[in-house]
């Protein structure tokens, strides 16, 4: 009896559980997927093909749920053909999380059994995870274009999932399209040289020629890093011998190589601080500008949006930063979203430290993460400072994680982990952080279990003055995850250049419409500190600080409103918006409809909402259908438009 007790003790999965899944994943496991598409990319639908291989974990099942959100289910069935019944429900009653699907098997099964079963569905444009764009919305204007955004919990409207990141499977997919519709075909995932058996062929296979393509994603992902993209794409390496490649519409391909060509050393400076890169290559794909994100870490192939192409080079922290999530996100995996920061906190610090070593500039750095802190603070505002949203554990029971989705996981994290490498030191903080992931790769865990991990290998290590650091670690880890607002213990990441940025701001605001003697100096600014300047415009425009002719001076002297840099751009924008700049809407308006990265557009519709609620509307309906469905929706709620969610 007591052994049956420890042994229980021991068994139980002592990890949080994932409240944003309907799945009954506790007591089975799906260990591998394997998708089976034939795409309509004209008519904008896939019929579909899933098949599974849970494992029962629990005691014993006679169902099994999976989550998925506006999918078309026909039948459910056992591998030997035995037809299951399956029922859908939905657990809340505003639909944002989507539905569960309840298959009844044939019988009970017991812990170690495998269920193999197979489902039968279609994806039709109403699934928030891709994107269906004709041909007129791509840039070469040849083929239509589709494209995938998973995270955080959106893979549920690409097939009926366990939608959560605490389940990691392997899969494989075969892809059928026509060849008039797609050039070419990419997943997140390696392709495959074997040939998958066809479930389904197209039926009008004498008309059209259709196309097959087969991948393998031979390591163990959480569904969320399932992705795909199609249309008129083309690869490229980025240098001769190297890992790296990109993918994009042809006419872009030039451009962005010439830009990227030190992706490869980006891996390395990764590499040097936390060891090899395991996955094999590395993709990046530029997407359309519709893209909704700046950058989405599918394995072996990145997502992001073209505005982190500027010619200058200087938006290329993102794909640092994705390229980062190959060991923290894609190796190891938070176990729920409440959880993220373990993700992101610690990928921003592999980020900045890569950076560190690639570019050698301590400053960049530094001012970085007070950009970072500034956003995160003003996330913390919307929640409010109170809000558990605004700590780095948010409960998101029954809302959609998105809605969780902020700054705070990054910067907040990320000040978290620079504050334990001051408590533990740099050396055996990058020792700890390698050990950790050798330790935990392949696994979703929780923040606990990193505590628990740091201090038993500190204490196996023997490190100086383990009880210190012990001590020292323990003392404020609660209130730095579970506490909401800003860190418990102030982080300083302060230099003179930041002075030199806020200064430089001042001396236009005291120059009061004439031209302050330094303004040249912009042009010698690193691009964090050309940031910190719009910032705090920005901020001056909110405390009625920015004059209408200061503005106008500035524009006369660096020509903001023509800047092709859009990180610059949109700051610019939500600056002279908040200082009540009318002047020029035009410009505005188009640059809402050349990019539709949630970070750059949201801000300058919240700032043009409150000065011409009017014009704010007449700009985004002009741009509808642009924008992808997750940030169609997200201005829809910042312009406080009651609005269904194009069918
Ligand atoms: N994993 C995120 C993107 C994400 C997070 C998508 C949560 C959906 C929900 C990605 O790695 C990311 O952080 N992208 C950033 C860029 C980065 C440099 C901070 C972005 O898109 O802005
Ligand atoms: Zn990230």
């Amino acid at each position: 009896m007591i052994l049956l007790v420890i042994s229980s003790i021991i068994c139980l999965q002592a990890y949080e559980i994932d409240v944003n899944t309907f799945s009954n994943y506790l007591d089975v496991q799906n260990r591998h997927l394997h998708l089976e598409w034939l795409l309509n990319m004209d008519k904008k639908y896939i019929n579909a093909t899933s098949s599974y291989s849970f494992q029962v974990v629990g005691r014993q099942i006679n169902k099994i749920s999976l989550d998925i959100y506006k999918l078309n289910i026909y039948s459910t069935y056992l591998k030997n053909g035995v037809l299951l019944p399956h029922t859908i429900d939905s657990p809340y009653a505003d639909s944002d999380q989507g539905q569960r699907l309840n298959i009844q098997l044939d019988r009970t099964y017991y812990r170690g059994e495998y269920v193999e079963l197979s489902i039968k569905y279609s994806i039709d444009s109403k699934s928030r995870a891709i994107s269906f764009m004709t041909k007129e919305q791509t840039s070469t204007k040849t083929m239509p274009y589709l494209f995938s955004q998973c995270e955080d919990a959106n893979c549920r409207a690409l097939a009926p999932l366990q939608d959560t990141p605490a389940i990691k499977q392997t899969y494989t997919a075969t892809i059928i399209y026509k060849d008039t519709e797609a050039k070419d075909v990419f997943m997140s995932a390696d392709e495959s040289k074997e040939q998958f058996k066809i479930l389904n062929k197209p039926q009008d296979e004498a008309t059209f020629t259709w196309k097959y393509k087969y991948f393998i994603q031979k390591v163990p992902i959480p569904s969320y890093l399932i992705a795909i993209v199609a249309g008129n794409i083309q690869k490229v390496p980025t240098s001769t011998g190297g890992r790296t490649f990109l993918v994009s519409e042809p006419d872009k391909l030039a451009a962005y190589t010439e830009e990227l060509k030190e992706m490869e050393q980006f891996l390395l400076a990764i590499e040097q601080y936390i060891g090899p890169y395991t996955w094999g290559t590395y993709t990046l794909v530029i997407q359309p500008p519709s893209f909704p994100i700046g950058g989405m870490e599918n394995p072996l192939l990145t997502f992001a949006n073209p505005s982190i192409m500027t010619g200058t080079g200087s938006g290329l922290a993102v794909t640092i930063h994705e390229m980062a999530h190959s060991w923290f996100g894609n190796t190891i995996t938070c176990v729920n979203w409440a959880n993220m920061w373990i993700n992101e906190g610690f990928t921003v610090f592999l980020e900045r430290k890569a950076s560190l070593i690639h570019y050698n500039i301590p400053d960049d750095i530094k001012l970085n993460a007070i950009i970072g802190n500034t956003s995160m603070y003003q996330d913390m505002l919307g929640y409010g400072l109170e809000s558990n949203f605004s700590s780095l554990h948010p409960d998101t029971t029954g809302l959609n994680p998105d809605d969780s989705f902020s700054e705070i996981p990054y910067e907040k994290g990320y000040q978290f982990l620079n504050y334990l490498e001051s408590i533990v030191g740099e050396q055996d903080f990058k020792m700890m952080l390698r050990a950790y992931l050798a330790q935990y790769k392949y696994q979703s865990i929780d923040q606990q279990e990193f505590q628990n991990f740091l201090l038993r290998y500190l204490q196996e290590q023997g490190v100086d003055d383990y009880s210190t650091k012990r001590y020292k670690i323990l003392e404020n880890w609660n209130r730095w995850v579970y506490s909401p607002g800003l860190p418990p213990v102030f982080v300083d990441f302060s230099t003179n250049k930041l002075t030199q940025a806020l200064d430089y701001s001042n001396a236009y605001i005291t120059a009061d419409g004439k031209q302050p003697t330094n303004w040249q100096d912009y042009k010698t600014f690193l691009h964090s500190q050309k940031q910190i300047f719009l910032e705090d415009l920005f901020k001056k425009a909110e405390n009625n600080q920015l004059k209408l002719t200061v503005v106008e001076q500035i524009d006369k002297d660096l020509k903001l409103t023509q800047e092709n840099d859009f990180e610059l751009k949109f700051r610019w924008f939500r600056a002279i918006l908040t200082a009540g700049d009318k002047n020029r809407f035009m410009q505005i308006a188009d640059f809402l409809g050349a990019v539709g990265r949630g970070k750059m557009v949201y801000p300058v519709y919240r700032a043009l909402n409150k000065l011409d609620h009017d014009f704010a509307v007449q700009t985004f309906r002009s741009h509808e259908t642009f924008y992808h469905p997750i940030a169609r929706n997200n201005i829809i709620n910042i312009l406080g438009l009651k609005d269904s969610f194009i069918q």
